[in-house]
C-alpha cells in the first residue's frame, strides 16, 4: 500500500478534502498546488480537521518541471494523486489554450516528472464531462465518450495521453476516476468549496442564496425532458468522492495499466429537488427564478456506480440531505468562504 502521496492541487475543494481522509487513515500526504484558485488558509484547515500535519506543502505550479522535479526529489513518493487543473466549462470555451495548457501540458509535465523519478501510481482526476450530452443513463465506463467543451475534452485528451503512456511504460499502474457533481462539505465545517466570485455550480450558489449573499438562483431551463423539467445530475457527497481516492490507492496495484471508473452515487436529482433539499437542510427556503437555459447544458448526467462496487467492494454513503446540510454548515460558519 502507498504510504506517501502527493497531491497536486491539495489546496482546492476535492483536494483538500482527500488530503484530509489520507492523513485521517495513516498516509504521509505531500501537497503542490499554484493556488491559480484555491486559498493557502485550506492547507491549515486541512492539518486542524485531520488533527495531523501535511508532511509538505509547496506553491508550485505541476508545468514548472524542474521544481516538481525537486519536490520529488525531497519526498520519496510512492504514489501521485493528480487534481490540479481548471474546472470551468464556460472559461474553458473562451479560454481554450489556458485550459490545453495547464491541464494537457501539466499532466504531461507530472508524467515525465514521475517517470525521471521512477514513480509508477497515478490516480487521475476526470470528469463524467467526457460522456457529453448522454443518450442513455445511467452511464457506463463503455458509454460513448463526446465531450462537449474545451474542458471535457483536456480531460479526454488526458486520458488518451495516460492509455498512451501505459502502453509503453508497462510497469506503470494509472486509475482514472470520472466524477459525477462533486458537492457538499467536511461535516467538521472548516472545509468546503470556496468558489472565487459568482459560483458557476449549483450547489454553492444555492448556499450563497440560504446564506444572504446573493438574491435567488437562476434555474437554468424547465422545459428538459426530465421529470420536473430541470437539470438531472448525479451529485456525489466530496467526502464519497475522498473516500473513493483513499480506496483507489488501496487497488492501484491490481493490476498495470489504465483503468477508467465512473465516481458517482447513480441516483438522479434535479435542480428542484435539490434546491428542495437544501431550503429543509438550511430552514430558509431558497428564492428561485427560472431562466434560459445554460448553452452547453445536457439533460440529464447519472452514472452507473457498480463497476467501482464490483471492483473494490465499496460503494458512497452520503445521501442528498448530507450533501446539503453538510455545504450549509460550511456556508453558516464561513460566509465569505476561507476569507471569513
Ligand atoms: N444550474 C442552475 N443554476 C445555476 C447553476 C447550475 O440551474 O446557477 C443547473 C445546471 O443547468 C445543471 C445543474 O444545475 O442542470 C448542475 O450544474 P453545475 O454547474 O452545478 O454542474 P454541471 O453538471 O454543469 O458541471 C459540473 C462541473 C464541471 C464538470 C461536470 C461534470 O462544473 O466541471 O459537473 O463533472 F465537468
Amino acid at each position: 500500500m502507498p504510504e506517501t502521496v502527493l497531491v497536486t492541487g491539495g489546496a482546492g475543494f476535492i483536494g483538500s478534502h482527500t488530503c484530509v481522509e489520507l492523513l485521517a487513515h495513516g498516509y504521509e500526504v505531500v501537497v503542490v498546488d499554484n493556488h491559480a484558485n484555491s486559498s493557502p488558509h485550506a492547507l491549515e484547515r486541512i492539518a486542524k480537521t485531520a488533527g495531523r500535519p501535511l508532511a509538505a506543502a509547496y506553491q508550485v505550479d505541476v508545468r514548472d518541471r524542474p521544481a516538481l522535479s525537486r519536490v520529488f526529489a525531497t519526498h520519496q513518493v510512492d504514489a501521485v494523486i493528480h487534481f490540479a487543473a481548471h474546472k470551468a466549462v464556460g472559461e474553458s470555451v473562451a479560454l481554450p489554450v489556458e485550459y490545453y495548457d495547464t491541464n494537457v501540458g501539466g499532466t504531461c509535465a507530472l508524467l515525465s516528472v514521475m517517470h525521471e523519478h521512477a514513480v509508477r501510481r497515478l490516480v487521475f482526476s476526470s470528469s463524467c464531462s467526457v460522456y457529453g450530452d448522454a443518450r442513455t443513463v445511467p452511464l457506463t465506463e463503455q458509454s460513448p465518450v463526446a465531450p462537449t467543451n474545451p474542458y471535457a475534452r483536456t480531460k479526454l485528451t488526458c486520458e488518451r495521453i495516460l492509455e498512451d503512456v501505459c502502453a509503453h511504460l508497462t510497469d506503470l499502474k494509472v486509475l482514472a476516476l470520472r466524477y459525477f457533481n462533486p458537492v457538499g462539505a467536511h461535516p467538521g465545517g472548516l472545509l468546503g468549496e470556496d468558489p472565487q466570485g459568482v459560483p458557476n455550480n449549483v450547489m454553492p450558489y444555492v448556499a450563497q442564496v440560504a446564506v444572504g449573499r446573493r438574491e435567488r438562483l437562476s434555474v437554468f431551463g424547465d422545459d428538459y425532458p426530465t421529470p420536473d423539467g430541470t437539470g438531472v445530475r448525479d451529485y456525489i457527497h466530496v467526502m464519497d468522492v475522498a473516500e473513493g481516492h483513499r480506496v483507489a490507492l488501496q487497488h492501484v496495484d491490481d493490476r498495470t495499466g489504465m483503468r477508467v471508473f465512473n465516481l458517482g452515487t447513480g441516483t438522479g436529482t434535479s435542480v428542484l429537488q435539490l434546491v428542495a433539499a437544501f431550503g429543509e437542510a438550511s430552514g430558509r427556503p431558497i428564492p428561485y427564478q427560472v431562466v434560459d437555459r445554460r448553452p452547453g447544458d445536457v439533460a440529464e448526467l447519472v452514472a452507473d456506480a457498480s463497476a467501482v462496487a464490483e471492483a473494490w467492494n465499496w460503494t458512497t454513503t452520503r445521501d442528498l440531505a448530507a450533501m446539503c446540510r453538510d455545504a450549509w454548515r460550511f456556508q453558516e460558519l464561513n460566509p465569505h468562504g476561507y476569507a471569513s
